[in-house]
């Protein structure tokens, strides 16, 4: 359990350790090789697969997978209450989101409402926990997201999920408290209707939105959190005064790769539709030049950046900061990923190849909970829980 001045110290000394620049050594390294098949310190190993059967009603869906990871999500709601408890000693937080905040967000729209009605049911965690959990992916998802393009066209998609960045730190073996306690629930999740698979995801039980995902044959699809002063926190006091009209970000997702039929389809959703928080949407399709980071704001596309093979471009990389600016100084993945993308060349990329640039430092961090390699066509889809054992930068 955090104390509030343990929590404290834990935040101040992340600020001072902010002061160590992510780009000098022990923090950064030559591009790693070989590291496929994932073995070794950085492996923590594999994550199981589940089936959702969409053809059961929304509120029965997750009853099989929560009897499993119920423990394991108990675990993370009481850090995020003892965090919550620790700025607000009082308890009166955790009180009004068990016995307002359903009241306050009102209905979810399609599946989700049920869904997460369901979750709380089996795992008997109160709803407005389990609505707070669903909601707060929607703010701390700091990753990086690959798509590449092989000589012969075909697309490969990569993705690392950090998560976690802030909410305590285990001095005993200097991990982030959340992002050690995602790991347990990281499941893969085969959706199915009619006994056949619509989409695969990689997710965290007890979460109904999706973050990264894709339908086999036709897109892949995951999500970059963008940080901006017009936040998502604006959108959520927006809902809660009643207008509803934006979509969450990993609702939208879902809602994709569930009906949308078509990289075109995804992408003009994904272009066009309201969100409640600004986000990076990376897209890549299925067959030559479909792949493209979409910077979004909350009302609209700022700008959607495409492979471009034929002009040498075969490959779109994205984190957290938008392409037109430098990354954050402190926080700069996006040079170390492309120079080991430069560095394994068109010729060479491959699953194994892009999980070598997904396995080097900074790009793989202490933030770093799994990473997912897909190939659309090949119907290909794998997670890897991952580590960071010192010297490894804290995101
Ligand atoms: C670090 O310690 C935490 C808390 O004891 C534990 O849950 C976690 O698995 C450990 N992580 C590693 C990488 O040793
Ligand atoms: C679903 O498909 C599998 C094979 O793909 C088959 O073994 C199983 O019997 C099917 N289940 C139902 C309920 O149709
Ligand atoms: C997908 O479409 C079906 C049929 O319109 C709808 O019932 C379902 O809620 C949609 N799924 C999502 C996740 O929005
Ligand atoms: C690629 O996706 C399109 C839809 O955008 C689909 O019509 C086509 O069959 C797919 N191609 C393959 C090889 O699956
Ligand atoms: C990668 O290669 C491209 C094209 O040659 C070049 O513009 C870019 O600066 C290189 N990036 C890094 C980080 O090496
Ligand atoms: C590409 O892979 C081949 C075969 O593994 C290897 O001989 C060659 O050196 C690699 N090229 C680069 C640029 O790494």
């Amino acid at each position: 359990m955090l104390g509030g001045s343990r929590l404290t110290f834990v935040l101040l000394s992340a600020a001072v350790t902010c002061a160590v620049a992510q780009h000098a050594p022990p923090w950064t390294e030559d591009c790693r090789k070989s590291t496929y098949p994932p073995s070794g310190p950085t492996y923590r190993g594999p994550v199981p697969w589940y089936t959702i059967n969409l053809d059961l009603p929304p509120y029965k869906r997750w009853h099989e997978l929560m009897v499993d990871k119920a423990p394991a999500l108990k675990v993370i709601v009481n850090s995020l209450k003892n965090i919550v408890n620790a700025f607000v000693p009082s308890g009166k937080i955790v009180e009004l989101v068990d016995q307002k905040l359903p009241g306050l967000l009102g209905n979810f729209p399609g599946p989700f409402e049920e869904e997460m009605k369901g979750i709380a049911a089996v795992t008997g965690i109160p709803l407005g926990e389990i609505i707070s959990y669903n909601i707060f992916y929607e703010f701390f998802t700091i990753c990086t997201s690959i798509i590449t393009e092989d000589k012969g066209g075909h697309l490969l998609h990569g993705r690392n999920m950090d998560f976690g960045i802030f909410l305590g730190w285990n001095i005993n073996n200097n991990t982030w408290v959340i992002t050690e306690q995602l790991k347990p629930l990281t499941v893969n999740l085969d959706f199915r209707r009619n006994n056949r698979t619509v989409f695969k995801v990689a997710s965290f039980a007890g979460y109904v939105g999706v973050l990264t995902g894709f339908k086999p044959g036709l897109f892949s699809l995951t999500l970059n959190e963008r940080f901006s002063s017009n936040g998502g926190y604006v959108g959520i006091l927006e809902w809660i005064w009643g207008k509803k009209d934006a979509k969450w970000i990993g609702f939208i997702i879902r809602s994709v790769l569930e009906n949308s039929t078509s990289y075109e389809e995804a992408k003009n959703i994904l272009t066009k539709t309201k969100i409640l928080a600004p986000a990076y949407f990376i897209l890549g399709g299925n067959m030559s030049g479909e792949g493209c980071v979409i910077t979004r704001d909350r009302k609209q596309s700022l700008d959607v950046y495409e492979l471009d093979p034929k002009q040498g471009r075969w490959y779109v990389v994205q984190t957290n900061y938008d392409r037109w600016k430098n990354a954050f100084f402190l926080d700069d993945r996006r040079t170390p990923a492309k120079a080991c993308l430069n560095k394994t060349t068109q010729e060479n990329i491959s699953l194994a190849t892009m999980y070598d640039v997904l396995s080097t430092k900074p790009v793989l961090n202490k933030l770093t909970v799994f990473t997912t390699l897909i190939d659309v066509t090949k119907g290909q889809f794998e997670t890897y829980l991952r580590d960071c054992p010192d010297p490894c930068i804290g995101w």
